[in-house]
């Protein structure tokens, strides 16, 4: 299959209610809970440039965005959706990649943290270089957690005073990758300055 996986533009912003649909049916389907945003958020994502698209055509096919916490100590790739009949093709991993190498040229210094039950995004995290961490190693900005509220666990979360939950914490940390930065400097300058020459 042929995707053209891209920084998502204000072209795309007529696929964020299709998108939303889309990660909330996934999670009714996996008993899961997520943690739910508004269309408004995730087209800010989008105009602010830290959104990826994957797209079939003028077909929306996954998604991901990029959020910020502990005043830029800290960044999340969020949102990881991918449609039901796209699974199974790379396209997760394709995708997880691009908002990887998106977070690193935006936030060169932020540790990059991810929450998740799944085994794919571990699998995907892993190869990307994070590593399992306790909740202690993540992010303590109180605006994060609250986005677990809309979770089917939050009540463990909360019981174990954000501590410990049913997700996995996983973390990559810049500090643990010097050579791998050095490396990418120039590489997330040149994606860096593409994007802003795109959006003049
Ligand atoms: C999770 C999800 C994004 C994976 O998308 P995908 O495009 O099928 O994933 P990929 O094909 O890129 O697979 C990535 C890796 O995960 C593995 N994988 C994929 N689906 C898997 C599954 N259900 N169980 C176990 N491993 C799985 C693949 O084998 C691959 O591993 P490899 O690199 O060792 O070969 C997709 O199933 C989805 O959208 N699920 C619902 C939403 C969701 O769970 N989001 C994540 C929230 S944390």
């Amino acid at each position: 299959m042929n995707f053209n996986i891209q920084v998502a533009t204000e072209e795309h912003l007529k696929y964020v209610p299709e998108i939303l649909t889309t990660i909330e049916n996934a999670a009714k389907d996996r008993g899961t809970g997520i943690a739910k945003r508004k269309p408004e958020y995730v087209e800010k994502k989008i105009k602010e440039g830290k959104a990826i698209i994957a797209m079939d055509g003028d077909n929306f096919v996954g998604f991901c965005y990029i959020e910020c916490w502990g005043h830029g100590q800290f960044v999340a790739n969020s949102g990881l959706i991918v449609k039901k009949e796209y699974r199974g093709h790379g396209l997760a991993k394709a995708i997880k990649k691009k908002a990887f190498e998106l977070s690193r040229a935006m936030f060169p210094c932020a540790k990059i943290f991810g929450l998740t039950t799944g085994l794919a995004v571990m699998k995907i995290n892993t190869s990307l270089g994070y590593v399992p961490v306790t909740f202690s190693e993540l992010t303590d900005d109180p605006d994060f957690w609250k986005g677990c509220e809309s979770c089917v666990n939050y009540d463990v979360l909360t019981r174990n005073n954000y501590t410990r939950c049913l997700c996995t914490g996983m973390l990559y940390d810049p500090s643990k990758h010097k050579w791998q930065t050095w490396r990418d400097k120039r590489k997330y300058t040149k994606l860096l300055t593409q994007l802003w020459e795109k959006r003049k």
